[in-house]
C-alpha cells in the first residue's frame, strides 16, 4: 500500500513538473549555415560577438558548416540576411522545442525509475550515477560519499554562487601521504547536462574501482588525491533545469536590464578577452565586466591557487563535438608541453574509442577549431603552471547537432562509461610522466 502510495504521489508530481515548466524554444530553428568566403565568416563573427544568437558549433574558416538556433521570431529577419549576404543555410532542427520535450519525457520516465527502484529497495534517495540529476541531488551524493569513508573523502564548499548556492568539491585522498594532486571539472557551461552526470559516474568508478583493487586506479589514487567538481555553475544548471530555458549556457548574474549571465568559461583571469569572447551583456560568449568579475570565477581561482604547485593534471568538461583539446585557446602557438599533451591525450582517446568506437580529434583549441580567450585550460596551463591541462568535449560530434547539447538521458551511461575509460588510461599516462 505504501508502495503504491509513494508510486502515485511520485507520478503526480511528475506530471506537475512537467507542466510547470514553460516552453521557451517553440519553432526556433536549427539552422546550418555553409560560410565560403571570408567575408561570411566576419559577418558571421560580428553576429556572435554582438547579438544573442545562440551558435552550437564553432565559427572556423570559409569552407566549415556552423550551426545557430534561431528564434522563431527573428528567424525571417535573419534568412533575409542570409540572402543578401548569398550565405547558404538550410535548417535541420524545425522546432527545438519539440527535441527538447522529448528529452524531458525521457528523464520523467528516468527518474520515475528510479524513485519507484529506491523506494523498492528501501533507500533514501533514488540513485543518480548514468542519469542527469538535479545539483540538490548531487550534493546529497557527494555526501553520501563522504559519510560512507569519512578518512578517505570529503566534500569541500569552495564558495557560494551569485545565487547563494554552494560549489561543492569532493576530495578523495586514498592514501594519506600523497601529496600531490589532480582536478577534474565538470558543467561549468550550464546546458552541458552530460558533464556533471560524467564526473559524478567517474567519482562512482574511482571509489569502487579502488576498493575493488583495480590495479590501475589503485596507482594512480596511491599518488593522488583527486578533486571532482561536479557543477562550476550550479546557479546557471538549476536554471536550465527548471525554468525551461533548457539551452542556458552562463552562469545567472544580471549583468543589465536586458541579459544575465557571463560565459564563465570566457571569465578566467588569464589574456582575458583577448579574441574569441564577446563584450556584450547579450552574447553567450559574454566575459565579464573584468577578468575573474564573477564570483564562481574567484572561488575556482582561489581554491586552486591555495594550492599551487600541488597540482599535476587539471582537465575540464564540456560538450559538444568529440574534441580532446590542449592549450591554447587564446593564441595559435603551441605550449612547450605541446608533443608530451598530445601524446598523452592521444593515449586517452586511444582507450576511449576501443570502448565501442567513439572517435575523437586530439589536438590543441586554437589549432582544431577557434581561438577562445579566458578559458580555464589556458589559465590552468599558464598561471597555475599545470603542465597537464585539457578541455574534453563529449559527444555528440558536430555532424549529430539535431540533437547537440540535447543528449537523450538513455545514451548517458555509454557516454559516461566510455569517457571514464579513456580517461582512466589518459591518467595512467600522466602518472608515468610524472613519476619520481
Ligand atoms: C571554399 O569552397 C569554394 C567552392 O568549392 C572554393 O571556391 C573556395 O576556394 C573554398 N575556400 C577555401 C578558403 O577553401
Ligand atoms: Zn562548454
Amino acid at each position: 500500500m505504501n508502495r503504491l502510495f509513494s508510486f502515485v504521489f511520485t507520478f503526480a508530481c511528475l506530471a506537475i513538473w512537467s507542466i510547470n515548466s514553460e516552453r521557451a524554444y517553440v519553432h526556433d530553428k536549427l539552422v546550418r549555415l555553409e560560410p565560403f568566403t571570408d567575408e561570411h565568416i566576419h559577418y558571421l563573427q560580428a553576429l556572435e560577438e554582438t547579438t544573442s544568437l545562440d551558435f552550437w558549433t564553432e565559427i572556423m574558416a570559409p569552407n566549415r558548416s556552423v550551426d545557430v538556433r534561431i528564434r522563431a521570431n527573428e528567424y525571417d529577419q535573419y534568412v533575409s540576411q542570409f540572402k543578401q549576404y548569398s550565405l547558404p543555410y538550410e535548417i535541420i532542427v524545425n522546432d527545438i522545442q519539440e527535441v527538447i520535450d522529448n528529452e524531458e519525457k525521457e528523464l520523467a520516465q528516468d527518474r520515475l525509475m528510479r524513485q519507484i527502484q529506491s523506494r523498492w529497495l528501501g533507500e533514501a534517495e533514488p540513485r543518480i550515477v548514468g542519469t542527469y540529476a538535479t545539483y540538490k541531488q548531487m550534493e546529497t551524493y557527494l555526501d553520501e560519499k563522504a559519510a560512507a569513508d569519512p578518512t578517505h573523502i570529503k566534500v569541500i564548499d569552495i564558495g557560494k554562487t551569485y545565487e547563494g548556492r554552494s560549489i561543492k568539491v569532493i576530495s578523495i585522498k586514498m592514501n594519506p601521504a600523497s601529496t600531490r594532486n589532480i582536478w577534474i571539472d565538470c558543467g561549468i557551461h550550464a546546458r552541458e547536462w552530460i558533464t556533471p552526470a560524467t564526473c559524478i559516474w567517474s567519482i562512482e568508478e574511482f571509489i569502487n574501482e579502488y576498493n575493488n583493487r583495480d590495479p590501475i586506479i589503485r596507482q594512480i589514487l596511491d599518488k593522488w588525491t583527486v578533486y571532482v567538481a561536479p557543477s562550476l555553475n550550479p546557479d546557471g544548471y538549476e536554471y536550465s533545469q527548471t525554468s525551461g530555458n533548457r539551452l542556458w549556457r552562463k552562469n545567472r548574474f544580471p549583468t543589465n536590464a536586458l541579459c544575465n549571465g557571463v560565459d564563465l568559461n570566457r571569465n578566467y583571469p588569464w589574456k582575458w578577452n583577448t579574441g574569441g569572447a564577446s563584450t556584450s551583456a547579450c552574447s553567450e560568449t559574454y566575459c565579464g565586466r573584468s577578468a575573474g568579475s564573477e564570483i564562481e570565477t574567484q572561488n575556482v581561482v582561489k581554491f586552486l591557487e591555495s594550492l599551487k604547485g600541488t597540482w599535476d593534471m587539471y582537465m575540464s568538461f564540456h560538450a559538444y563535438g568529440q574534441w580532446w583539446f590542449t592549450p591554447y585557446g587564446y593564441t595559435t602557438g603551441l605550449p612547450k608541453d605541446y608533443q608530451k599533451q598530445l601524446a598523452t591525450a592521444q593515449a586517452g582517446a586511444n582507450a576511449l574509442t576501443a570502448v565501442r568506437g567513439t572517435k575523437y580529434a586530439v589536438g590543441s583549441i586554437s589549432g582544431l577549431l577557434y581561438i577562445a580567450s579566458g578559458s580555464t585550460c589556458d589559465w590552468a596551463y599558464d598561471s597555475l603552471g599545470i603542465k597537464h591541462s585539457y578541455t574534453i568535449e563529449l559527444p555528440p560530434t558536430q555532424q549529430q547537432s539535431n540533437i547537440g547539447f540535447v543528449l537523450p538521458v538513455s545514451e548517458a551511461p555509454a557516454v559516461c562509461r566510455e569517457t571514464y575509460v579513456g580517461m582512466k588510461e589518459f591518467l595512467n599516462k600522466v602518472h608515468e610522466d610524472t613519476a619520481q
